[in-house]
Parts: structure tokens; sequence; C-alpha cells
């Protein structure tokens, strides 16, 4: 069984080890934040963090994501206040929001790395597609929460908290936990502990 960290939660897979990991996480794990937009590697709309880089999780097997450090949008912050979160919320640079998953994720990683990109570095970054045509604002967006890495800003006004991690992964049924065979436990277990 495929092991890995999800949202610093330690957790196997009992599922055929092709399996893309998209499918892991929003069927096993229940973490549905990652969206299947193309299942190509065209849209972005999956994007997770894989020890730190933004890859498509349509294109990643559980296999290949053996011992990897795992992010979803579920876990970049347990309250939404990832300077990208605020950011997108605050430039209402957010339509349908089927793509912000994903680009929030991209954009993460980007400003993680580069905490002052220009226009070019955000065209480079985010491949993401957005059929809303949320572009212009995107760029507004991922700039501020550069500032906002920088220290050079803030921004008061947080949304408000959503699902939490542990909510979304109560229901498991691929993951095994150490109680079922010696491994580690799973996230509904995790997800029960004070
Ligand atoms: S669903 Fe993975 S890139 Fe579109
Ligand atoms: S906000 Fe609708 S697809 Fe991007």
């Amino acid at each position: 069984m495929p092991a890995m960290t999800v949202n610093e939660r330690p957790v196997e897979f009992d599922m055929d080890p092709d399996t893309p990991l998209l499918h892991a996480l929003r069927d096993a794990a229940n973490l549905t934040g990652a969206k299947y937009g193309c299942g190509v590697g065209d849209c972005g709309a999956c994007m997770v963090l894989v020890d730190g880089e933004a890859l498509r999780s349509c294109l990643v097997t559980i296999a290949e994501a053996e011992g990897r450090y795992i992010t979803t949008i579920e876990g970049l912050s347990r309250d939404r206040s990832h300077p990208v979160q605020q950011a997108l919320v605050a430039e209402q640079a957010i339509q349908c929001g089927f793509c912000t998953p994903g680009i929030a994720i991209a954009a993460a990683a980007l400003v993680r790395r580069n905490p002052d990109p220009s226009i070019e570095d955000i065209r480079q970054a985010i491949p993401n597609l957005c059929r809303c045509g949320v572009y212009p604002r995107l760029v507004e967006a991922i700039q501020r929460a550069g500032r906002v890495t920088r220290r050079r800003e803030t921004i008061s006004a947080a949304p408000a908290p959503g699902i939490d991690p542990a909510d979304a992964a109560r229901a498991v049924p691929a993951m095994r936990g150490a109680d079922v065979e010696g491994g580690p436990p799973s996230a509904a277990d995790q997800a029960s502990e004070p």
C-alpha cells in the first residue's frame, strides 16, 4: 500500500498503485478541494504540493507519491489564512471557484520561492486554466500575496473558516490505519483525536 504524508498526516492508500493521486485524495481521503478538470494535465485544477512543488495530481500515481509530502488546498492553512488565500479573496479573483484550489496551490509554491514575482514570473508559474477569465485579478492577487509574504502589507479580513481538514477526512474507506495492519493511523482515526 503506497504510504505518504498528506496534510501532515501519515496515510496509506489500499488502492491500485497506479491510481492517480487525484483520485486517491478525492475518493479515498475525501479531500475534494483538488478538482478533476481534464484528467490529462492541461488545466491545473488538480494541483497539489508534492514536497513543496505544485504538481498536477491527475498525472501522479500514488506509487510515484510514495514517501512524499503532499499538501492539498485543505492543508494549505487550517483557517484560509495563507497570504494567497487572503489575497485571492481580497482582490475578488474568484468567480465560480472551480479553478481556484489549483491556482492557490500553484501561487503558494510561487510566492514561497519568489515573494516578489513579476507579471511574467506569474504567467510562467501559473499555467492553470480559468474558464471564467480571472487572469488580470489573479496577477494582482498573487503580487499582493507576495507583499503580504514580504511583510510589506497585511490583509486584515481573513476569510471565514471553512471545512476543517479533519472533518473532510472522516470518511476514508480506502485508507488503512495502525489498528488494522500495524501501519500509521488513518486520517479518519486522527480526525477523531481531540
Ligand atoms: S485535472 Fe489534472 S491537469 Fe486537469
Ligand atoms: S473562477 Fe471559474 S474557472 Fe476560474
